[in-house]
């Protein structure tokens, strides 16, 4: 393909997400597990710039402590332009500036918001026209998580999670985050979920053969009822989260007796996500976890996936 300039910068923004069902069946040749996940996007979000250059490089700053986040091919974003590039011929480059907002290593997917908003922001810089089906194809190449930043919105994932179906959801929910400064590794927090399994230990759910969003998680989010989803949300990962990082525990019954309606770890953690009732309720919430010394966010849910900002 010609490098002909079509485009001199492009601003992305690309969303972190919590999920608010997340059932972990058995482990895959592959190394994956077996998931059903439900996704919500929320409105914490990460913004992308892309800018013609010969090579591949990128920078990164952020609302977020952004020192675990390497700065070279490893990169996440980068791979994701170096994919695109392969895919469709492109033989220059392009220079990635990325702002992040959304936790380092926090289970809200904020690496591969990165990689999404890489992705949406390359295919208009170099002209590429690819459909959105596509996209989500090469998303599904870089991680697990990455289709969904794509798609945003509020979507039923299965496989590795990336085989995506977008889920009715009504009105809007609120959730309170509270970031941890540690972040963690996902891969280690699975490990840890397949430790505690071969261990048997008690109030550890078994893997199933075909792990299945529950259908009260998929009525709730359609009649836009906070009290009936917080009745049925479920990590699997939780557990192991938690095995890891104790003192969490605590933390999710903090938000529970000071009014959220459920608490529960984001993805594989450290970050947890409390949805509330309303607007009201979050502020009081992240009141009393601002006092007691946490970090707290307050987001809210459904919002879209990567998508071009006009600066
Ligand atoms: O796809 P992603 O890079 O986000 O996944 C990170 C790691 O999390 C994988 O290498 C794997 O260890 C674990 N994982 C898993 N099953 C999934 C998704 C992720 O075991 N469905």
């Amino acid at each position: 393909m010609s490098q002909a300039r079509v485009s001199d910068r492009v601003h992305v923004r690309a969303p972190g997400k919590v999920n608010v069902f997340f059932e972990v069946g058995e482990v895959q040749s592959d190394g994956y597990h077996d998931v059903a996940s439900a996704y919500q996007a929320v409105s914490v979000y990460e913004d992308l710039w892309a800018t013609p250059s010969d090579d591949f490089t990128i920078a990164v700053s952020g609302t977020v402590d952004v020192s675990g986040v390497p700065l070279d091919g490893r990169n996440l974003a980068v791979r994701a332009a170096r994919l695109l590039a392969e895919e469709i011929g492109w033989d220059g480059g392009v220079h990635l500036e990325i702002r992040k907002a959304v936790p380092v290593a926090g289970g809200m997917g904020g690496g591969s918001a990165d990689a999404a908003a890489a992705l949406v922001a390359c295919d208009v810089l170099w002209d590429a026209g690819l459909s959105s089906a596509d996209l989500q194809r090469l998303a599904a190449r870089l991680g697990a998580d990455v289709p969904f930043a794509v798609l945003g919105g509020t979507a039923v994932g299965t496989g590795r999670g990336d085989q995506l179906s977008p889920a009715l959801a009504r009105g809007r929910f609120d959730w309170v985050l509270v970031t941890s400064t540690d972040g963690m590794s996902t891969p280690d927090v699975f490990d840890e979920l397949d430790r505690q399994r071969a261990q048997d230990t008690v109030d550890i759910a078994p893997a199933r053969r075909q792990p299945t969003v529950a259908p009260a998680v998929l009525h709730a989010l359609r009649a836009g009822d906070a009290g009936m989803l917080a009745a049925a949300v479920r990590n699997d990962l939780q557990a192991a989260t938690l095995g890891l990082r104790p003192e969490l525990a605590e933390l999710i019954d903090l938000g529970e007796r000071s009014g959220a309606l459920a608490g529960m770890v984001s993805g594989s953690g450290p970050t947890l996500a409390f949805l509330v009732a309303d607007e009201e309720s979050a502020l009081d919430l992240q009141v009393t976890m601002s006092a007691a010394g946490f970090a707290a966010l307050h987001v809210h849910g459904p919002v879209a996936g990567a998508r071009i900002i006009p600066d």
